[in-house]
Order: structure tokens, then C-alpha cells, then sequence
């Protein structure tokens, strides 16, 4: 595992945007992306470089990590919404190469075996973009996750819809239930690269790359993969020895 530890937000952007540039210009890539606010930088700096510096997308896939079950696709804050209106509208990626899982399907189980299944068809995420949660979450696996899950349904705990709610009118609003690309979903991506910004993510940033490995701190399931970048502040990094 790397971990680059920057000044500032700006240049951990820079950072996390150069190793999927790296990628992208090799042609084809399979970009898993994060939604909440960390990654928002990043794919503001992916749209400069898009518009100034001829980054293509144009054969790129991408999958969604995870989404809120019940909320309309429509509703602002669903994160098929989010990824099209902060990442795609910036870019030129087709839309129609952009997956996540339908939090409106019928059958939501059946809805996340066939994400699932999409997944492993596009022959896998190259590089996959995570937040971290402050409970240590990665997608939505709260703690108490199984460290081999695959995607599924998952109910968020109170801290998450409590951080959460800063995106909705009111804390009543954000849904309970999600789904979630699950942990050993995640982990069969080639190259992982989590990113945390300010002093709200140390104590979970250092409990996952230097704590034991423990479903209690989902994120630590990253220190099992062969090809993890940390990419952090000085705020994230502040409680790493
Ligand atoms: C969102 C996601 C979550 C967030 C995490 C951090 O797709 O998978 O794990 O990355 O909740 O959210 P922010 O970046 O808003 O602090």
C-alpha cells in the first residue's frame, strides 16, 4: 500500500486525477467512481483536464459504487444523478457506459446480482475511486460487514445518515437502506485509491490502513489487496504514527 499524504485538497485532486488520467490515456478503462464530497474535486480537475488538455473518455466505462434505495433516479441526490450532473456533464463519456445499481428496481436483490454481474462482464474495474466513511464504510458496508460480500442491500447506521444529511433538506430525508458494491466486490478492482480529506477522517483512515483487519472497520479490508494508493491531507493524515 501507498500512501501519499498532500498538502491540501487541491493537490490531492491533482494527485488522484493523474493516476486515472494514467489510465485513461491507455485507452478502454473501467473507472469505478465514488460519489459523497471527497471525489467532487477530482472530477472538476478531470473535467479541466477533459476541456484544456484533450483528456478523453470517450471509451471509458464506468460503475457506481453504490445508491440509495427508493430514491427516484431523478432526485438530485440519487447517485446516478450526482455521477451525471458532477462527473459525465463534465467529460465525454457516454452516458450509456455508465452503470450503477437502480435503487427503484422491483426486485432489488435481483438488481444487485445482475450489477454484480455487469461488473465482472466489463472484465473489471481498473481503477476504483472510494471515500471513506467516518465509521470507517467503503461503498456503503457499514461495519459488520462481511469482508467477501458482494452486492447487496444494506441499512445505513445513524452516524452515516447523520453525516449524510448535509445533502438533503432535512436529516428525516436520507434513505435507510442502500446498495452497495460489497467488500469483496470492491476488492476484485485492479488498482483501489481512497481518498480522505480533514481532520473528520483520521481516526478511521488510520484505523484502516494500520489497525487490524476487522469487519468493524470495513475500510481495513483494502490492506488484503495487492494495489491500494492512499491519496490524503495533512487534516486525514493527522492521526497515522
Ligand atoms: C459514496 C460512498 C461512501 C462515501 C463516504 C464518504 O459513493 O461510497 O463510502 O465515499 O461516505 O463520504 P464523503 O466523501 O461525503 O465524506
Amino acid at each position: 500500500m501507498e500512501i501519499v499524504i498532500r498538502d491540501d485538497a487541491a493537490a490531492v485532486h491533482r494527485t488522484v486525477a493523474d493516476i486515472v488520467e494514467r489510465r485513461v490515456r491507455q485507452g478502454a478503462a473501467v473507472l469505478g467512481v465514488a460519489t459523497g464530497s471527497t471525489p467532487l474535486g477530482t472530477y472538476r480537475e478531470l473535467g479541466r483536464r477533459h476541456r484544456e488538455e484533450a483528456l478523453s473518455f470517450a471509451s471509458c466505462r464506468a460503475f457506481l459504487l453504490d445508491e440509495y434505495v427508493g430514491l427516484p433516479g431523478n432526485h438530485p441526490q440519487s447517485y446516478r444523478s450526482v455521477i451525471a450532473t458532477e462527473f459525465a456533464a463534465e467529460i465525454d463519456i457516454d452516458p450509456d457506459a455508465i452503470d450503477g445499481p437502480n435503487g427503484e428496481a422491483a426486485d432489488i436483490a435481483a438488481e444487485c446480482a445482475r450489477y454484480d454481474a455487469a461488473i465482472t462482464a466489463s472484465g473489471g474495474v481498473d481503477v476504483q475511486l472510494l471515500g471513506i466513511g467516518s465509521d470507517g464504510h467503503i461503498g456503503f458496508n457499514e461495519p459488520g460487514s462481511s469482508l467477501v460480500s458482494r452486492t447487496r442491500v444494506k441499512t445505513l447506521t445513524r452516524r452515516t445518515r447523520e453525516d449524510n444529511a448535509r445533502f438533503f433538506d432535512s436529516a428525516d430525508e436520507v434513505p435507510h437502506h442502500v446498495m452497495t458494491q460489497g467488500l469483496g466486490t470492491i476488492l476484485e478492482a485492479r488498482h483501489l485509491v481512497l481518498v480522505a480529506l480533514g481532520e473528520g477522517k483520521a481516526e478511521a483512515l488510520a484505523a484502516s490502513v494500520e489497525g487490524p483487519l476487522a469487519a468493524s472497520c470495513p475500510a481495513s479490508v483494502i490492506q488484503m489487496h495487492p494495489h491500494v494508493t492512499v491519496v490524503v491531507d495533512e487534516g486525514a493524515a493527522s492521526a497515522l504514527g
